[in-house]
């Protein structure tokens, strides 16, 4: 099978389209033909070891000390079941799915092996696999978000980094879900998080959301620089600060944050699960999610798709196509 491959940390030239192994389906497993994968913030993590601080540390004790333990990138995909292994009873050939393989990779190959159990359900009859797979990653993560902190009509929610992968999929859920959300992020981005369903826009090159006086019920932070240090006064009593991204300082204080404020602080974990993605694509069925794709990139250029995420940019998702 062909898989873009990387075996040394860097940039986005250390990804290389090799011939591999297509691999085989053990017991309880399922063999899934990719059509389409996204390259995330996730990938650009794994690739470059750009933790957030403190993690720095820990990380390559997972993600390799010399070279990359996984060699195959890609947290996501969207295809189609070609064989099961003895025991599967979930699925069978033939069945159209999306979903997560999370830490364990691979999604940016012809071919990638999961447990029927893992994060996969089918796809919805009639989507492209570009749409459904440009859902999951910030779709999964804002399911996991709600499920710890469950938006109530009215509430008033801010979204940090409301243009991302994941912001985009905050600003509707909360929306679908009743807020009134105010979405940050820069000018070129104010009509995007407007048409998602945010009621308010706050360009963070001209106005700093922590000094502004107002307070939210609920705020997603997903871009590192909103800790619950800077957005205590930013919360109502009893608000909650959902932390996308944490570093180990975050992390460790959350508790101890939580209990001396009255304001929930909560560290969000990336852990794939089934009922999440069954969450996610059940919202997107009902018209309350829909996916945002910045580029579509064929396996090819999957440099140029790594590329484009390292600027930090980008809307929504940039898809990787492996088969139509
Ligand atoms: N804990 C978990 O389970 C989990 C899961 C997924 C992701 N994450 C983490 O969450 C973070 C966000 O992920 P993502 O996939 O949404 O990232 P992403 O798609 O790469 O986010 C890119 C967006 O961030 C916006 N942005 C950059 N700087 C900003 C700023 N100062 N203020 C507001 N917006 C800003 C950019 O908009 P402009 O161009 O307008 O600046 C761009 O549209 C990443 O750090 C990722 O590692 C954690």
């Amino acid at each position: 099978m062909r898989a873009a491959v990387y075996r040394a940390f860097g940039g986005p030239d250390v990804v290389r389209v090799e011939d591999l192994p297509k691999p085989v389906p053990q017991a309880g497993e399922v063999l899934v033909r990719v059509h389409a994968s996204t390259v995330s913030v996730g990938d650009y993590r794994m690739r470059t070891r750009d933790l957030p601080k403190g993690l720095e540390f820990f990380g390559p004790l997972t993600i390799g000390i010399f070279a990359p333990r996984k060699k195959i990138l890609g947290m996501d995909f969207a295809g189609v079941i070609e064989a099961v292994g003895d025991g599967v009873t979930r699925f069978k050939p033939g069945d159209a799915v999306v979903g997560l393989t999370g830490m364990k990779f691979g999604g940016h190959a012809e071919y990638v092996t999961l447990k029927e159990s893992e994060a996969m359900v089918k796809k919805p009859e009639g989507w492209s696999f570009t749409d459904a797979v440009a859902l999951v990653f910030g779709g999964h993560t804002v399911a996991e978000c709600i499920r710890q902190c469950p938006i109530k009509p009215g509430d008033e929610v801010l979204v940090n980094g409301a243009s991302g992968a994941v912001g985009t999929s905050a600003v509707q859920v909360a929306r679908h879900f009743g807020a009134v959300v105010t979405a940050v992020t820069s000018a070129g981005n104010a009509e995007l998080v407007r048409s998602l369903g945010a009621t308010h826009v706050i360009d963070y090159k001209v106005e700093d959301f922590t000094r502004n006086g107002k307070q939210y019920d609920v705020i997603f932070e997903c871009v590192g620089n909103a800790p619950f240090e800077r957005v205590e006064k930013s919360l109502k009593p009893g608000g909650a600060l959902l932390l996308v991204i944490i570093d180990l300082k975050g992390m460790l204080g959350a508790g101890g944050n939580s209990r001396r404020s009255g304001k929930r602080v909560i560290p969000i974990n990336f852990k794939p699960k089934p009922e999440d993605v069954a969450f996610e694509i059940e919202l997107a069925k009902a018209g309350a999610l829909r996916p945002v794709i910045d580029q579509i990139h064929q396996l090819d250029q999957v440099v140029e798709a790594h590329r484009h995420v390292d600027t930090g940019r980008k809307r929504g998702s940039v898809v990787l196509q492996l088969a139509d």
